[in-house]
């Protein structure tokens, strides 16, 4: 029999651990509904803002051999734009819809989590707290007083389970930190790890010069780059705080990825630079991998496997 790749989590089943990560296929009503239509297992929406953004000047994203580097500056088409789109959208079709915001304050993310919540919708926020590109504002993910304290605003403010997006961490005294300071919000439901290693930069050796135009050529790594630090973020946050999930997102580019994310704890996996490149028949292509793979180790479902990678 063919591998059980159904998820079950936030009460909601996908019949795949696989979606996007925020940010790729997911500005646009059209992209959002390829996802849908796609072998995805859900949908979330670009990070958005309270107000449509263009974003950062051109070229803001560039392919490298070992990944990608962005510098996108929350391109969106404002907060009412995605809030229109998950108004609308089949919740009875079994992919749920994340929407997920990043306010460029506090308040901004509080006044689009309280018009969320008095939506009344089945779908779940994403709380992004780790977009490193734009000029000026930090990764709130990095300011662990200032993160604590937005969480206690965001537990008021959304009243329903609710996820954040983390940046990574590289330090084994900053993931317990980051974890005693989540585990202490009861509705913080789910935690994506990682957003993009930010601040790198690419250099074309060719030109003597960057490849992405904002911050100077400062910009966000994706895809091989990120997989091992991905892979430590969602191992830890998955041992440290067992009460919460831990969404998976870096470097899946094919089913060996999308099961170590699992095999490190992850409940579901992000798909972000390979989507990007590939489009959405990744999903179908990582899913035929990973059922692969499973069969190959004897494995029937995801549950059977998740969390249990083995230390020497
Ligand atoms: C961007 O729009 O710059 C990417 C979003 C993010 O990395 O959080």
């Amino acid at each position: 029999m063919s591998p059980d790749l159904s998820v079950t989590w936030l009460g909601q089943t996908m019949q795949s651990p696989l979606y996007n990560a925020s940010g790729v296929m997911c500005r646009s009503e059209d992209e959002l509904d390829a996802v849908r239509g796609s072998a995805a297992g859900a949908v979330i929406t670009k990070s958005c803002t309270r107000l449509p953004r263009e974003g950062n000047p051109e070229p803001r994203y560039a392919s490298t051999s070992l990944g990608s580097i962005n510098s996108m500056g929350l391109p969106n088409a404002g907060f009412r734009y995605y809030l229109d789109y998950a108004r609308r959208y089949d919740y009875a079709g079994g992919k749920p819809l994340f929407v997920s915001v990043a306010g460029l304050c506090l308040d901004d993310n509080l006044t689009m989590l309280r018009v969320l919540a008095e939506a009344v919708l089945p779908c779940f926020p994403e709380v992004n707290l780790s977009c490193p590109n734009v000029p000026g504002k930090p990764q709130l993910g990095y300011d662990i007083a200032g993160m604590a304290e937005a969480l206690e605003a965001i537990s008021e403010a959304y009243p329903r389970p609710f996820g954040v997006k983390l940046p990574p961490y590289f330090d084994p005294v900053h993931f317990a930190e980051v974890a005693a300071v989540l585990n202490r919000f009861e509705r913080l439901a789910f935690v994506t790890c990682i957003n993009s290693i930010g601040n790198g930069l690419v250099i074309d050796v060719d030109a003597e010069a960057v490849v992405i135009k904002p911050k100077a050529g400062l910009g966000g790594l994706g895809g091989d780059y990120v997989l091992p630090t991905a892979l430590a973020n969602v191992r830890e946050f998955a041992r440290l705080m067992p009460a919460k999930q831990v969404v998976g997102c870096g470097g899946v580019k094919s089913g060996r990825e999308a099961f170590m994310h699992i095999l490190a704890g992850a409940r579901a996996v992000q798909v972000g630079t390979c989507l990007y490149e590939e489009g959405v028949g990744a999903f179908a292509r990582i899913e035929a991998e990973l059922r692969a793979l499973m069969q190959e180790k004897g494995y029937a479902s995801l549950d059977e496997f998740r969390g249990k990678l083995k230390t020497l």
